[in-house]
């Protein structure tokens, strides 16, 4: 309660309306986000969220890298995060400035980009297709058939699409520094005790303990996957938001953390800098507010409509 004895909750909520505001959030966000707002889904779902609202306002619970995707594809509405502190390490792990001197270097491979939705609206631009670990399978099975494909930043979810596709690609050495700290032997020790639960592993894990899962999959799917499954029990092999969104779905099962070899779940820094109160002062004062430069954004809009296009 504040002073004037208005819960927080619903003075999110007010403000939300007198803002005109639509509040979307990833499934990694603290469950008091989770709950408060209108659409809670992965970064494909998000995306077409954004793609499709009609609200004023954008409040972005999630990452930059999602809140700049939100605005390259709705340049005239206000999209906000409520803190800027929420990076992503994969991001961070391919500058666009090193793609570009690396895509000029070897210019004569006339590469086909393909970025993973988690990177910066600088590597969106220089990039031909978007994709995310919802998509990605069917991006690349959709990648011209006469060109090298270079697929940025993800090495491991790079690595997982070649195994489901065939395909070769060029990978870029990036990963998640959360999901490379779940390790086969945490995976194997937590499968000891609970031999009947299915392993559900995000993509963006490391080869050996995918090779443990008994489904690799984006975090929207991991529903889809444990709601169909006979199983009562799941090992969730992903950062810890995921359990209450499955908690509350399908509140029959039980679902367990998968361990990190240092901790009994794995949370995301950046995913947890963004609270109920940081989103209360962000629509209270639109800020921090999310700009692009307009020849950046206008270039980097390209790759995420063909992105649209090819998973409609
Ligand atoms: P999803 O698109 O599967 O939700 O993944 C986003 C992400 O940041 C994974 O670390
Ligand atoms: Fe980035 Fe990993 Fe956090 Fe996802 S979980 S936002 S990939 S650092």
């Amino acid at each position: 309660m504040n002073a004037s004895g208005v819960d927080l909750v619903d003075e999110i909520l007010q403000l939300k309306k007198a803002r005109n505001a639509v509040i979307l959030a990833h499934n990694y966000q603290v469950k008091e986000i989770q709950d408060v707002a209108d659409f809670v889904g992965d970064s494909l779902g998000l995306s077409i969220q954004a793609a499709t609202t009609q609200a004023d306002v954008i409040a972005f619970c999630g990452v930059h890298f999602m809140s700049e995707t939100a605005k390259i594809l709705n340049p005239s509405k206000t999209v906000i995060l409520p803190d800027l502190e929420a990076g992503c390490s994969l991001s961070d792990s391919c500058p666009a400035e090193v793609l570009e001197s690396y895509l000029q270097r070897h210019a004569d491979k006339n590469y086909y980009v393909i970025a993973y939705i988690n990177c910066s609206a600088g590597v969106k631009a220089l990039s031909d297709v978007i994709c995310t670990s919802g998509n990605a399978v069917r991006i690349v099975q959709q990648a011209p058939a006469d060109r090298n494909l270079l697929f940025v930043p993800d090495e491991n979810l790079g690595q997982w699409v070649i195994e489901q596709t065939g395909r070769p690609m060029e990978l870029w050495k990036g990963g998640c520094y959360v999901h490379l700290e779940f390790t086969r032997q945490s995976i194997e020790r937590i499968r000891k005790e609970h031999p009947d639960a299915p392993v559900v592993a995000h993509p963006e894990c490391a080869r050996a303990v995918r090779l443990l899962a008994d489904e690799v999959c984006s975090t929207e799917r991991m529903i889809g996957y444990c709601r169909t499954h006979p199983a009562k029990a799941f090992i969730i092999v992903t950062e810890s938001g995921m359990l209450h969104r499955l908690r509350r779905e399908l509140p029959d099962r039980t679902f367990i953390a998968g361990p990190t070899e240092n901790c009994a779940c794995a949370d995301c820094r950046f995913m947890k800098c963004n609270t109920l109160e940081k989103l209360r002062d962000a629509l209270a004062t639109l800020q921090p507010e999310i700009l692009l430069p307009e020849a950046v954004r206008a270039r980097a809009e390209l790759p995420i409509r063909r992105m649209l296009e090819q998973s409609a």
